[in-house]
């Protein structure tokens, strides 16, 4: 199987993206994967700390390994947004393929010593690290019913992306371009500040870019992100969105008490989403 670089590389090259999909549970990582393996997309399998304490690192892992050698497809994991150097560290111990640290809050400077540490630990064991520049707001949990405003502040510079990523030598960058983890009430978010990203992308050059609060974007602004050098893109508020509403009504309205019986519709309504995106990221028919 080839690498996870060589996915980022070739999704560059071909202007496509990598889907990163987010989990917490095995009915949800079914429906990715039937989707993925179907449509021949190589996939990411994301989990925050939250997600990933609730999962397990080495359960996460473990899944991991089963799913690839009983599909054959290019599957890996990320530990998203790790919020401490000792939390990353588990997440490269367990077999994480690669892991965010997201140091996004703290000085410049502090944010670059701290990643700097997580890529001299994960290099040794081949393991890609994302550094995050700018703050993407909110999360994955909730539906917005104001308007989200972006603070022009908030949004990345490019002298600090390229500083960033000059000094930590870190893989990939999350960047901050107007979109936020959750999506608004009305399913559609504001635009992306595509002049921000391809500033950017001016910058830093041939550095891996990545669009996180990727739920509720609009598909245009997606494609010409792509376009400008994004390569991967991360999706959670609408699988936990379809999974929930779908397990909800489905145990409202029947009797069932047999989780593979009712658990069925919601494990399909993530299919739909995953089909969705791997559609727009352009990322179906890319594993060989
Ligand atoms: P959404 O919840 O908006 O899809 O964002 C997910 C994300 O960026 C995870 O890091």
């Amino acid at each position: 199987m080839k690498n996870l670089k060589y996915y980022f590389q070739r999704a560059q090259e071909e202007k496509w993206a990598m889907p990163q999909f987010n989990f917490s549970d095995f009915s949800q990582v079914r429906g990715i994967v039937n989707k993925c393996a179907e449509m021949k997309s190589p996939v990411i399998l994301g989990t925050s700390e939250g997600e990933s304490k609730f999962f397990g690192l080495e359960e996460a892992v473990a899944l991991r390994n089963v799913l690839r050698n009983k599909t054959g497809l290019p599957i890996f994991l990320n530990l998203d947004h790790g919020k401490s150097l000792d939390y990353v560290k588990k997440a490269i111990d367990a077999g994480y393929d690669m892991v965010h640290f997201d140091g996004s809050k703290l000085p410049l400077e502090e944010n670059i010593k701290i990643t700097k540490e997580v890529v001299k630990y994960a290099k040794w064991k081949n393991v890609l690290v994302e550094g995050e520049v700018g703050k993407i707001g909110t999360d994955s949990s909730r539906l917005y019913s104001e308007k989200f405003e972006i603070k022009e502040e908030d949004l990345t510079k490019p002298e600090e992306a390229f500083k960033f990523l000059k000094e930590t030598k870190a893989n990939l960058l999350a960047v901050s371009i107007g979109s936020f983890h959750g999506i608004e009430i009305s399913g559609i978010d504001p635009n992306l500040r595509l002049d921000v990203l391809k500033a950017v992308k001016e910058k830093v050059g041939d550095a891996f870019l990545v669009l996180h609060g990727g739920s509720g974007t609009p598909e245009d602004d997606i494609k010409e992100a792509i376009k400008s050098g994004i390569v991967k893109i991360n999706i959670n508020t609408e699988l936990r969105m379809a999974f929930a509403g779908n397990l909800r009504r489905a145990l409202s309205s029947t009797e069932e008490i047999v989780p593979y019986k009712f658990l069925q519709e919601a494990i399909k309504s993530v299919e739909k989403v995953v089909a969705s995106k791997v559609k727009l990221f352009d990322s179906a028919n890319k594993i060989y």
